[in-house]
C-alpha cells in the first residue's frame, strides 16, 4: 500500500516537473551536470591565482603549482609521474586540480581532507617544490606588493601559510568547468551528442562503470579497489588508502578519479601507465568489471568521455609583482 503511494507521488511529481517544464535530469542520471563556481571573495581569489603561478613559493624559484598542474593542459602536466625539485622524478602521477573541489578528499590515497590543507603539501615536498614554509612566508614578505595585498584582503601584514594555503584554495574552487556537450545533453540539449556518443554513454552505465564513476564530477567520491576482478600489474610501489587508514581492506584502494576533461589529462592511474583513452577503458573493462570491450565498443565509450570536458578556466594571466634587494636568492 505505502509503495503504492510513493509511486503515485513520483508520478505527480513528475507531472509537476513537466508542467512547470523543469529539467528532469538530476534524478534519473547517475552523472549530473558540474554548475560554475560562485566567487564570493574576489580579493582571496586574485590573490590565490597569483600564489598558484608564483615559482618563488619554490627553493629553486623554477616550479609553481602550474608547472605540475598546468591550467593550459587540463590542470595537469601530462607526464607519467611529476618532475620536481632538482629533476626529480616524482612518485605517482599528478591529478588534475579541475573540479578538485568535488572531491571527497584529496591526493590518490586522501591523506588530505581540503584544498588548504592539501595546498600547503607540495610547497614543502623536498620532490616537489622543495623549500619551506618559512622560506615562502620570508620571500612573500619581502615583496611590498604581495604585503599589501595580504593586507587587503586579510587586514594585516604578517602573512602567514594559513593565509597563503587558504588563498590557493579559493583559486581552487573556481577552477570547475562547467558547459561540456554531455552537460548540455543532460539538460535536455539532444542534438549535443552524436548517437554514437549517446551510444557510449549507454555502454558506461549498462557496463556498470557508473558504479564507481558517477555523480557531478564522473568520479572523485569513493575510493575503490583498483583490480576488482584481477590484479594490476604495476612496478609503482604506491599502496593506496592503507597509507591512511592502515586497514588492510584499504591495500591498493585509490580515489575514483573525476572522468571530467578525462581527454585532457593523460595518461591515466596513478602510475601513468596508460598512455590512451583506448587504453584506460581497455583496462577499467577488464581488471574492474570482467568485460572484453570490442575496438567498436572501446571507440563508443572513448568518443562518450570525450565530450565531458568542459569549460576551462579562462582569466587574464597573472602579472606577478618583482622580487626586491631583500628577497631570498633562488637555490640549486
Ligand atoms: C596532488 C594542488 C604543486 C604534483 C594535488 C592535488 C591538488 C594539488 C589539489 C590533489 C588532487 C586530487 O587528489 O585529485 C597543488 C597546488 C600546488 C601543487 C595548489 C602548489 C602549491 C605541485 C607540484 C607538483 C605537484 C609543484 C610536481 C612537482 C602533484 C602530484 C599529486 C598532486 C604528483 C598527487 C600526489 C599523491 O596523490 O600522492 N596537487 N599542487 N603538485 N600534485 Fe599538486
Ligand atoms: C580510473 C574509466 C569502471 C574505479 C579510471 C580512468 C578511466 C576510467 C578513464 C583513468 C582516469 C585518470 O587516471 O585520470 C572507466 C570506465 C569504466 C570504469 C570506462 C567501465 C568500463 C570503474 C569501476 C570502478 C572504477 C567499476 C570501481 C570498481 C577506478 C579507479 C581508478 C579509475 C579506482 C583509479 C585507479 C588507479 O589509478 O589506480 N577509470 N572506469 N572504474 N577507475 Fe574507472
Amino acid at each position: 500500500m505505502s509503495k503504492r503511494v510513493a509511486v503515485s507521488f513520483a508520478a505527480m511529481l513528475a507531472a509537476t516537473v513537466a508542467t512547470f517544464g523543469m529539467p528532469a535530469f538530476a534524478a534519473d542520471e547517475p552523472i549530473t551536470p558540474i554548475e560554475a563556481a560562485k566567487i564570493t571573495n574576489p580579493g582571496l581569489v586574485e590573490l590565490g591565482k597569483k600564489l598558484y603561478f608564483d615559482p618563488r613559493l619554490s627553493k629553486s624559484g623554477f616550479i609553481s603549482c602550474n608547472s605540475c598542474h598546468n591550467l593550459s593542459m587540463g590542470g595537469t602536466d601530462n607526464l607519467k609521474t611529476s618532475i620536481g625539485h632538482n629533476w626529480q622524478q616524482g612518485p605517482i602521477n599528478s591529478p588534475t586540480v579541475l573540479n578538485s573541489s568535488l572531491n571527497v578528499a584529496q591526493f590518490w590515497d586522501g591523506r588530505a581532507m581540503t584544498l588548504q590543507e592539501q595546498a600547503g603539501g607540495p610547497i614543502a615536498n623536498p620532490g616537489e617544490m622543495g623549500s619551506t614554509h618559512a622560506l615562502a612566508i620570508e620571500v612573500l614578505r619581502s615583496i611590498p606588493e604581495y604585503v599589501q595585498e595580504f593586507k587587503d584582503v586579510f587586514g594585516e601584514t604578517k602573512i602567514t601559510i594559513e593565509e597563503v594555503t587558504k588563498a590557493i584554495a579559493a583559486f581552487e574552487e573556481t577552477l570547475v568547468t562547467p558547459n561540456a556537450r554531455f552537460d548540455k545533453w543532460l539538460k535536455g540539449d539532444k542534438k549535443a551528442l552524436t548517437t554514437a556518443e549517446v551510444e557510449g554513454y549507454e555502454l558506461f552505465k549498462d557496463s556498470g562503470c557508473t558504479a564507481c564513476h558517477n555523480g557531478s564530477a564522473a568520479g572523485g567520491n569513493t575510493f575503490q579497489k583498483m583490480g576488482v576482478v584481477e590484479p594490476y600489474k604495476t612496478n609503482n610501489p604506491a599502496e593506496g588508502r592503507i597509507a591512511v587508514t592502515k586497514e588492510e581492506a584499504d591495500r591498493f584502494n585509490f580515489k575514483v578519479p573525476t572522468l571530467r576533461n578525462v581527454a585532457l589529462t593523460y595518461p591515466y592511474f596513478h602510475d601513468g601507465q596508460a598512455a590512451t583513452l583506448t587504453d584506460a577503458v581497455d583496462v577499467m573493462g577488464r581488471i574492474q568489471l570482467g568485460k572484453k570491450f570490442s575496438p567498436d565498443e572501446n571507440a563508443k565509450i572513448v568518443a562518450f568521455l570525450k565530450t565531458l570536458t568542459g569549460d576551462q578556466p579562462s582569466f587574464a594571466l597573472p602579472i606577478l609583482p618583482p622580487s626586491t634587494d631583500k628577497t631570498p636568492q633562488p637555490k640549486p
